[in-house]
């Protein structure tokens, strides 16, 4: 992990948040290389999840919603850590930490940072939301909240979507968004903080056909992970037990991959059967019918609800985590590092070089780089030994790199060079963007 932190640095994948002035805890900005990554990211999630299917729309709901919501939703009773403090060194745990030794509020507990014993208070229930004032006035009737999960703004636009889109239940509901959880114990990179994103659908049903779709889902969605290039034996599914059932779950299924590590198997992704509960929940609270009337049976019924909820920020973790390597390379001292992204994720799909910076080489490489650049994201890249320049693409993913070299100008060709078979082919420079589009597949 370590590694991973300061190549992300280095190469411009993740920043810490305002670090000049000594950061924000567990909270990162994405950088150039980052934001690609992420988005390539998400758009592959947008397109599996809405625009191929006919039956899932597309949201985007506001962050800051009616504070009512959050009561319906259960969030303001029920969406609590317990937490202990230490009153010698003032760290705050969660009080299921399985560093602390003894029961906490009794004289035996010990800290487990700095270790006096009796210190540790009484666990006290500590609610995940961010709390902040809407308007002028900082008063109790102005408390708002930044969303917890994006849920919430599909269920309440659960009516507006299938009336205005017409659709018809069984259906879905998908939107991206940032969400926010003040943790206790954010950390490890990117894997848990304080403000991520999400990529969440709602997919409504009839009661009764819910555990069959809760099927289906469960199914694609392992399939997408796959599809990410995630290693087959670091993905698995991982069943809620009804302790740890969320307030909202009938049913429950976490994607984990395996992060290695002390971390080892770790959620990427929930899926969950919500049953009626968020609507009927929205309807009590509201006093609006959030009802849906099949025209076929004749029925009123609030459906219920199957979620799939993917974090982008830790799936990201999970696609570095999965390709980084590091290998030594025949006839070269030196090994490199290699980030074996699938070419469709990679921020960069191509490096283009002039071997030598003489005989027209750059000005053709140039072209070629400003030829190609509207159709794929394009690195041009001159300086340093040719080696070198390859080993800067590997490092970050870049799956084809392309060079001009002696032969180029006149036979009109380049050499392009895979990332991880290292091998060389010689392509027309005419057929250079149906190759690399080609090559760079699902
Ligand atoms: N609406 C259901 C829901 O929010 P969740 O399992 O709490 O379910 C879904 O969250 C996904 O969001 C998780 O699988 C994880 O990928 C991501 N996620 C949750 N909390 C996170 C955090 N503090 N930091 C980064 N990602 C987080």
């Amino acid at each position: 992990m370590d590694k991973l932190v300061s190549l992300c640095k280095r190469r411009g994948f993740i920043f810490q948040s305002s670090e000049i002035y000594g950061g924000t805890g567990s909270v990162w900005d994405y950088g150039p290389l980052g934001i690609e990554l992420k988005r390539n990211l998400q758009e592959r999630w947008w397109n599996e999840m809405v625009r191929t299917r006919e039956n899932i729309e597309g949201l985007d709901s506001a962050i800051l919603m009616h504070p009512r919501v959050w009561e319906a939703s259960g969030h303001v009773s029920g969406f609590v850590d317990p937490m202990v403090d230490c009153r010698n060194c003032r760290k705050r745990f969660r009080a299921d930490d399985p560093k602390i030794k003894g029961t906490p509020g009794t004289p035996d507990a010990q800290c487990p940072a700095c270790g006096m014993k009796g210190t540790l208070g009484e666990p006290r229930q500590f609610n995940l939301m961010f709390k902040t004032f809407m308007g002028p006035v900082e008063d109790s009737a102005s408390v708002i909240y930044l969303r917890p999960e994006t849920a919430q703004g599909t269920y309440v636009n659960f009516l507006n979507v299938q009336q205005s889109t017409r659709q018809k239940v069984p259906f879905g509901i998908a939107q991206i968004g940032k969400a926010f959880r003040n943790e206790i114990t954010p950390g490890n990179f990117i894997f848990r903080t304080r403000e991520f994103e999400q990529m969440e659908m709602q997919f409504f049903v009839e009661p009764g056909t819910d555990m069959e779709w809760f099927e289906y889902w469960k199914a694609e969605r392992m399939r997408w992970h796959r599809g990410l290039g995630l290693a087959e034996d670091r993905l698995q599914f991982h069943q809620h037990t009804n302790e740890e059932l969320a307030h909202y779950a009938r049913a429950a299924f976490d994607v984990q991959f395996d992060f290695g590590g002390t971390l080892g198997f770790q959620e990427i992704e929930g899926i969950h059967n919500r049953g009626d509960f968020d609507l009927s929940q929205h309807q009590k609270f509201s006093g609006k019918k959030l009802e849906y009337f099949d025209q076929g049976s004749n029925k009123r019924f609030v459906p219920f609800v199957v979620e799939t909820a993917v974090g982008p920020n830790r799936t990201l973790l999970a696609i570095l985590v999965n390709g980084y390597r590091e290998e030594a390379v025949e006839g070269e001292e030196e090994g490199r590092v290699v980030l074996g992204l699938k070419p469709s994720l990679a921020p960069i799909k191509t490096g283009v070089f002039p071997l030598v910076k003489k005989d027209g080489m750059p000005e053709m490489a140039r072209k070629i780089a400003d030829d190609l650049r509207p159709h794929f994201t394009v690195f041009y890249d001159d300086s340093g030994a040719i080696g070198r320049r390859y080993r800067r693409q590997d490092e970050v993913g870049t799956p084809f790199c392309i060079t001009v070299d002696g032969e180029s100008a006149g036979g009109n060709s380049v050499t392009v060079r895979e990332r991880d078979t290292l091998k060389q082919e010689r392509v027309s420079v005419d057929a250079l963007r149906e190759y690399i589009g080609g090559r760079i597949g699902e």
